[in-house]
């Protein structure tokens, strides 16, 4: 005759409901439909896009004087910067027109080279900051930055939408 009220019972009810109760996230996941090519894709550039945009800032703010002057963070800056502009093209494959919000212009996929000598333009001057900020000079500095931030404009102006 069983006994319903055995210990080993109880345990094995608990360890089903812990299961189960572990197992309903994963399940919710799972019905989450994965990210198609294009969003990821989308995400993937406005991730990188952002993150130029969080490290140019601080230097940004010091040379124009707003936060004091820190060479070290300038150097760590410039680099992270030149190590993220060569991720850009990659994040514009021809299937990621849409899929996700974006404000990428379909000009981009027109004019792929221009818009890939762009990138690659960003390339050149991040590499060229990354080593005018070793110098420590400000003028020099302020000068990179202006070139710095002259590849962003000129992306911008032609291939981001407002
Ligand atoms: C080769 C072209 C190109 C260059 C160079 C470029 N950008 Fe952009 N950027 C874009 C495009 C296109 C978008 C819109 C992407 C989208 O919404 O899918 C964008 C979006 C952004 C965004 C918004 C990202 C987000 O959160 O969605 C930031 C910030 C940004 N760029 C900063 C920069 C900075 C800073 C530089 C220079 C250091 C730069 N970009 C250089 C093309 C460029």
């Amino acid at each position: 005759m069983k006994d319903r009220s055995s210990p080993s019972r109880g345990l094995v009810a608990a360890i089903g409901l812990a299961a189960l109760v572990a197992a309903a996230p994963a399940a919710a996941q799972a019905q989450k439909p994965t990210p198609s090519k294009a969003e990821r894709a989308i995400k993937y550039r406005q991730s990188a896009l952002y993150l130029l945009g969080w490290n140019i800032g601080p230097i940004s703010a010091m040379v124009k004087g707003e936060i004091p002057f820190d060479q070290d963070a300038v150097v760590l800056r410039a680099d992270r910067l030149a190590q993220l502009a060569p991720m850009i093209a990659e994040g514009f494959p021809a299937d990621s027109q849409a899929g996700a919000p974006t404000k990428a212009k379909p000009e981009i996929w027109q004019n792929v080279d221009d818009f890939r000598a762009k990138a690659a333009e960003l390339e050149r001057v991040t590499k060229k900051f990354a080593a005018t900020a070793r110098t420590g000079d400000r003028k020099q500095i302020a000068t990179g930055l202006g070139e710095v931030g002259g590849a962003c404009k000129s992306c911008h102006d032609k291939y981001r939408a407002e």
